[in-house]
């Protein structure tokens, strides 16, 4: 009796831990409030994400909490808010974010500077240099009307600063504004930046030392106003991933295909499926990670145009199908679809 007591408690333990995941879920969920590690809502728009030496780090636009119109520009809804800087955020799984700080803080005092916290700070990339052993981060510097239309660069010897500024340019002689960079495996690094008024998508090669344009540039879909670009490789092939251009307002994503990052690109259309896929879930592309050699996780912001700081985000797994690349809808996915743990 004793002997079958005891198989009987094996058998139910067994039975238990088939039904027990091995390791616990961890959803994420599009739209809703996400917390760091502390505690506190995650303030990281527009960003984008760097993966080194077995940590992610996620770079965003760090919000001052109070959104206003800016009436001085009358042209288009111009809501604003007052730039803190560059935030930073870093995990293991993608889903427990400790923050690390303000790695490059906006200026309190010098109204000069283009890091003032009336200017614009938005779309904050960071790549890693290999040879100079330096993180280089570039993103979209700006007047308070969107005037300026600058890339401000930023160095530092850690990934969780604090970032040296080096100052900003309007690379290739032309209007910068929406911007990422992408790191190819040859270690060229380029700058994607929406130009010529956001009407043309410039894509250039970056220096060896990733602070300057090289002079090697492509002028990409004129006259097609692209935003929010998202640069990524899938087995040799380039994919660029964007928006339309309404100010804060959602549009329809589009991608684009080609063999070699200064061209020629080949418009595949939307890559998004199912709910509200003809406006990118209500968000806007700010960034792809790949994971590995064949997992990828689209990143948007879903803004709030009037409550800025307020905005969320939207985390989606990247499929392909052949060539053509899939971004489905879903409310909660377990992150180990791209990090498979
Ligand atoms: C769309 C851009 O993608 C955002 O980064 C921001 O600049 C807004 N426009 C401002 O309206």
């Amino acid at each position: 009796m004793k002997k079958i007591f005891s198989s009987l408690v094996i058998i139910f333990s067994l039975l238990m831990a088939s039904c027990t995941p091995s390791s616990e879920a961890r959803m994420v969920k599009s739209g809703e409030v996400w917390l760091d590690t502390d505690g506190n809502m995650i303030n990281a728009h527009g960003g984008g994400m760097l993966y080194h030496e077995g940590t992610y780090y996620w770079y965003g636009e760090y919000k001052g909490d109070s959104t206003y119109w800016n009436p001085r520009v009358p042209s288009w809804e111009c809501y604003r808010t007052e730039a803190g800087g560059v935030s930073c955020y870093s995990s293991k799984n993608l889903v427990d974010w400790k923050f690390e700080g303000v790695v490059l803080p906006s200026e309190q005092e010098d109204v000069t500077s283009d890091l003032h916290y009336s200017n614009v700070l938005e779309r904050p990339k960071v790549i890693y240099n290999d040879a100079t052993k330096q993180f280089v981060m570039w993103l979209h510097v700006d007047s308070h009307d969107y005037g300026k239309a600058a890339s401000g660069v930023a160095v530092c010897d850690s990934p969780t600063g604090k970032f040296e500024y080096l100052g900003s340019m309007r690379p290739n002689g032309e209007m910068a504004r929406d911007m990422t960079l992408f790191k190819d495996d040859d270690g060229r690094a380029y700058h994607i930046y929406s130009s010529e008024d956001n009407s043309t998508l410039y894509i250039s090669l970056l220096t060896d030392d990733y602070l300057r344009p090289s002079g090697h540039f492509t002028r990409n879909f004129p006259r097609a106003f692209r935003e929010a670009p998202a640069v990524f490789k899938h087995k040799g092939k380039y994919y660029v991933l964007s928006s339309g251009c309404t100010g804060w307002d959602p549009n329809q994503a589009q991608y684009a295909v080609a063999d070699s990052m200064l061209g020629e690109w080949t418009v595949m259309g939307n890559p998004c499926s199912g709910k509200d896929a003809h406006i990118t879930f209500y968000g806007q592309s700010t960034h792809v990670l790949k994971v590995g050699e064949e997992s990828y996780m689209a990143m948007f912001d879903r803004w709030n145009k009037t409550d800025l700081i307020n905005s969320r985000y939207i985390w989606l797994p990247l499929t392909f199908k052949g060539d053509s690349i899939d971004i489905a809808w879903q409310e909660a996915w377990d992150v180990k679809v791209v990090i498979g743990k």
